[in-house]
């Protein structure tokens, strides 16, 4: 008797284990609410916040120091890659463009890296604004292909729609938090 009562306990020691190690996502996961409001780009602001071992804390300000990282980690390597990509077309038209875009990333990273320290003072809003700006210099970049006789490098494209991305999750978490 007192053998079998041992066991139920164990069991429910072990259900509780269980229940504790690994709780279901969705209903109250912050990290999933916050990625369901950019539905196109979920899987990537999923991947971007989850990776991060702080994101085990479910807290907005710890998600906004995460996804600024994220954002200052792309963008730092940005102007020389699309310089690259400048050096290895030899159309005159895609060349010019593709110097605009340098500058662009180039901005972008200037108003990324300013956002981060906003985000060390807590100055969310102030952090938010500097974000979007640099998504809006990005997209100056990508306009200028719509300009006709000018294909967009497909590698170009990818770079500034991964950035965009990023950034556009840290816009979202600093709207919650502004
Ligand atoms: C960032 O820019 C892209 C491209 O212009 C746009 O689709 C996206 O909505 C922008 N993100 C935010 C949060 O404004």
């Amino acid at each position: 008797m007192a053998f079998s009562l041992q066991i139920s306990y164990i069991r429910v020691l072990f259900l509780a284990f269980l229940t504790i190690s690994f709780p279901l996502p969705g209903k109250g996961d912050l990290i999933d609410d916050v990625c369901s409001e950019m539905p196109d780009k979920k899987p990537l602001c999923l991947d971007t916040l989850r990776t991060d071992p702080r994101s085990t804390t479910q807290n907005l300000e710890v998600l906004a120091q995460i996804s600024i990282d994220a954002c200052v980690k792309d963008a730092t390597g940005l102007p020389s890659f699309v310089e690259s990509l400048g050096n290895k077309v030899s159309d005159p038209r895609v060349k010019t463009r593709i110097s605009g875009c340098v500058i662009n990333a180039e901005n972008a990273l200037g108003g990324i890296t300013h956002a981060k320290q906003l985000v060390g003072t807590r100055f969310y809003g102030a952090a938010k604004e500097n974000a979007r700006t640099a998504n809006d210099t990005l997209s100056i970049c990508e306009h200028t292909f719509l300009i006709p006789s000018a294909v967009e490098p497909v590698e170009l494209k990818q770079a500034m729609d991964r950035l965009e991305s990023l950034v556009s999750i840290f816009i979202v978490i600093t709207n919650r938090l502004s």
